[in-house]
């Protein structure tokens, strides 16, 4: 537990976040990144520790297709990591800045959504396998909120799949209440590096669907290593609620709640969607915080039953990637289609 996943996509956020000609500083996975735009419109991302006296380099400038130190002016390809200038230098030195590097991370934005591939090797590795594709993920968001969590990834993933806490961690009466539980029948399938709960017509306590009118069909996907998407459509029209958990640090993590649309009631009714979407994720927030209280206390964990069968999928395929990867050899899906019974 709570060893990062390697060899994959992080979710680094979306496309509004990194402006033409600004570079800005994330933390993932215990790695410091400055995510810039170039004027050309391409997102790069390099390790946000200069190798020489280690300044933020988001705190300098992009020049060309450079990043430039803040401190002393050192300059980085921004493709590569290379070192391209050493404004110290006198013209008769014989140092050659192209033998220092700062760490470069491959990137890819996809509609509205930048991945970071990061590597177990820190050498050049370049992806071999795609992002997750998001379908809808096109426009701008709609609602995006982000709240820190005091605790490692895991144990906010398996909370975000997790789905027996609802009448108790999310009682509110226009929600669902514990008088409201009962019996529930899901079908899962297996996803590339991910599971899906098969689209269906949510359950009828859900008072928040009935307000979208029509017949709503939901369709539940988990991407490794931490994004979940709901996507509802009614009619032709979709809402997507993209929700990811990224590692900080070992010890925390964030969670960041997207929303997009081409739903206008939807767009109407967006500051009380917003309003109940953010009580939703600070309820998780809370619970995931109240944990940590034991952390120190040796918790033994048990996975009990169907309901917590998608939390024993997402260490089984966190432990079968890393496995595969080392291993030289494909991934072996751990999770096989089948119908999830419990009450929620
Ligand atoms: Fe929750």
């Amino acid at each position: 537990m709570n060893d990062f996943v390697k060899d994959i996509w992080y979710f680094a956020g979306v496309s509004g976040d990194v402006k033409t000609g600004k570079l800005i500083r994330t933390e993932i996975a215990g790695e410091p990144i400055t995510l810039g735009r170039k004027q050309d419109g391409s997102v790069f991302a390099l390790r946000d520790v200069c190798p020489h006296w280690a300044a933020p380099l988001s705190a300098g400038r992009i020049v060309g297709d450079t990043v430039e130190c803040p401190y002393h002016g050192w300059r980085f390809g921004t493709e590569t990591g290379q070192c391209t200038a050493i404004p110290a230098l006198t013209s008769d030195s014989d140092i050659d800045p192209g033998k220092i590097k700062v760490r470069h991370f491959p990137v890819r934005e996809d509609g509205q959504l930048i991945w970071v591939w990061m590597a177990s090797d820190k050498g050049a590795a370049m992806p071999d396998v795609e992002p997750p594709s998001i379908p809808f993920a096109a426009t701008k968001p709609v609602i995006d909120d982000i709240l820190m969590l005091n605790c490692p990834m895991d144990q906010a993933v398996i909370g975000l799949l997790d789905p027996a806490h609802g009448p108790y961690v999310h009682q509110n009466s226009w929600w669902r209440t514990q008088n409201s539980m009962h019996d529930k029948e899901k079908l899962f399938e297996p996803r590339h590096l991910g599971f899906a709960m098969a689209r269906h017509t949510p359950s009828s306590n859900s008072f928040a669907y009935k307000i979208l009118g029509g017949k709503p069909e939901t369709e539940i996907t988990f991407y490794l290593p931490g994004a979940r998407t709901e996507e509802i459509k009614v009619g032709k029209r979709t809402i997507l609620s993209l929700t990811v958990v990224s590692p900080v640090t070992k010890e925390t993590s964030s969670i960041r709640q997207l929303f997009f649309t081409d739903m206008l009631k939807f767009k109407a009714l967006l500051p009380i969607a917003r309003a109940g979407a953010l009580k939703f994720l600070k309820q998780d927030q809370a619970i995931m915080n109240l944990q940590e209280q034991n952390k120190n206390h040796d918790p033994k964990r048990m996975y009990v039953g169907d309901a917590d069968a998608q939390a024993r999928w997402y260490f089984a395929m966190k432990k079968e990637w890393a496995a595969s990867r080392a291993e030289g050899r494909g991934f072996v899906h751990p999770v096989k289609a089948q119908t999830l019974k419990y009450r929620s």
